[in-house]
């Protein structure tokens, strides 16, 4: 069954400025949610405490219908792809980087099945055995999203991934993720790209003032 992640009333103060002021959000497997707003809104802080990297002031994160916090740690993370707008690359090849998630769940990926992950994720095969700090911002990017591919989650949260692609690259991975949701995945896509949006054609949600406004807000 899909899954689905959930905030609830979230709040979040960062140097005295209220940043998530009871946020209420539900991403349901099967759908595509983008969110906009305004440079220094909220929302990468928003989408890390959706991914687990950052702890809200107060309220919840669910992952279907349970507290996250209760969930088994390693588990949950590998639930919850977040793809930064300029991901770290691990040291290493690109293989390395895509294979790290499953070494650490204990399995070992394929050299065959890493390959067909980053061509997925937009590189060409000939990608796999260069230096993945070497490589461009767009680059990193797509190899942060064979990263997250390797692990197959059910939450994909995406800060801005268009950013760096040029458009052609821009509509494969648009293309990309509306196959994920449609394969059930859940997918949260910050980006102010009209194309992107376009072709996401999510339900769309705009964080300002530290209250998220849209047709699924609360
Ligand atoms: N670790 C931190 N410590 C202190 N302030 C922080 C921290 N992280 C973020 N901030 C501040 O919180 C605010 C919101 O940042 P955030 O990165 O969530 O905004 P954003 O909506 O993603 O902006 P942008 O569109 O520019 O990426 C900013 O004013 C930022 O300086
Ligand atoms: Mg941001």
């Amino acid at each position: 069954m899909p899954a689905s992640l959930e905030a609830r009333r979230l709040r979040k103060s960062l140097q005295g400025r209220v940043l998530l002021d009871g946020v209420d959000l539900r991403l349901d497997g099967g759908s595509i949610t983008t969110l906009s707003g305004p440079s220094g809104g909220g929302k990468t802080t928003l989408l890390r405490i959706l991914g687990l990297l950052g702890s809200p002031d107060d309220g919840q994160v669910l992952l279907d219908g349970a507290d996250v916090l209760k969930l088994p740690p390693r588990e949950t993370r590998r639930r919850i792809a977040l793809v930064a707008q300029a991901p770290a690359m691990f040291q290493g090849t690109v293989l390395d980087n895509v294979r790290t998630g499953p070494r650490l769940a204990g399995q070992e990926l394929p050299e065959a099945d890493a390959r067909a992950l980053i061509v997925r994720a937009g590189l060409e095969p000939q990608f796999l055995g260069q230096d993945a700090r070497a490589l461009s911002g767009g680059e990193k990017l797509r190899v942060a999203v064979a990263r997250a591919l390797a692990l197959r989650p059910e939450v994909w949260l995406l800060d801005e991934p268009t950013a760096a692609l040029d458009a052609e690259r821009a509509d494969l991975l648009a293309r990309l993720l509306r196959e994920l949701a449609a394969a059930g995945a859940a997918v949260l896509v910050v980006t102010h790209d009209a194309r992107a949006l376009d072709q996401l054609a999510g339900t769309h949600l705009q964080l300002a003032g530290g209250r998220l406004l849209g047709e699924k807000a609360a």
